[in-house]
């Protein structure tokens, strides 16, 4: 492994939950509301969303990895010709399905963990593959295997940082744990330049993603719902979440 990527590894590890914290938590604290990650009607024009349909040109298929609702993949619809769905969620491909059967885009769904489902998943001519790096420890295989299924290119979005490093004074207060910094835009970047992959990098600001809900934080740092209101009141002391993002695309 490069020095990028074990630098990346380390950085993502130090973003888990220690066994004794997690023993302790009444819920799962890292699952996905399918809810909260449902494609808006009319897509944002975004540096991503324009970079897959530069790619896309007249039309062509899309993979959408780590899927979520949709909101990579269907905000290129009446463009893309058809829709390849992979998420490691069966909540969340069901809620992609309902939404892309409603707005008639042909598709399909593959249940899995990339890079385990890439097989599963083929070849499309654009992939994309929003907000799921920072969920990933070892970088390498699963970049490679995004580029393998390219015919024409990648979209990769993600923000600046670990979309949670902006919590990481609420787990000190409720846990004494103390996280070394997070992995940022640089360090994916420079684990892509290792694997010979220059991207162009598009770094923007998105419009102000609104407060998680503090139900959701409460169980996230593995809090019971009966500390909602401590966490509230502590939320109250944190600086606003964060909005730079970064759009990553390459050629195959
Ligand atoms: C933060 S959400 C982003 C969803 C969507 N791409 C978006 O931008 O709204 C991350 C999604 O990636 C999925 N995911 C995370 N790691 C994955 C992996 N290794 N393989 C497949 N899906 C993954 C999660 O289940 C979740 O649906």
């Amino acid at each position: 492994m490069g020095t990028a990527a074990r630098r990346w590894a380390e950085l993502q590890e130090g973003r888990g939950i220690p066994p004794e914290i997690l023993a302790g938590a009444p819920a799962l604290p890292w699952v996905h509301d399918p809810a909260a990650f449902a494609a808006p009607a009319v897509p944002a024009d975004t540096p991503s969303r324009r970079a897959a349909l530069a790619l896309l040109g007249d039309g062509g298929t899309v993979l959408d990895v780590g899927c979520g609702g949709g909101d990579a993949s269907l905000a290129l619809a009446g463009v893309a010709t058809h829709v390849t769905a992979a998420d490691q969620q069966a909540d969340m491909l069901a809620a992609f399905a309902a939404d892309a059967t409603a707005r008639g885009v042909p598709f399909r769904t593959v249940e899995g963990r990339w890079p385990g489902a890439a097989a599963d998943a083929g070849t499309a001519d654009v992939v994309v593959c929003h907000h799921v790096l920072h969920n990933v420890v070892d970088l390498p295989p699963f970049v490679r295997a995004l580029t393998a299924a390219a015919v024409r290119g990648v979209v990769v979005e993600m923000l600046a940082e670990h979309p949670m490093a902006w919590l990481d004074e609420l787990w000190v207060r409720f846990h004494d744990l103390h996280r070394p910094p997070p992995a940022t835009t640089d360090d994916a970047v420079a684990v892509l330049r290792e694997l010979g992959i220059e991207p162009a990098v598009q770094r923007w600001e998105r419009v102000q993603p609104p407060r998680q809900d503090v139900a959701w934080i409460t169980r996230r740092l593995c809090l019971g719902p009966e500390r909602e209101p401590d966490v509230a009141t502590a939320l109250d002391a944190v600086p606003a979440r964060p909005r730079e993002a970064a759009t990553l695309t390459w050629r195959p």
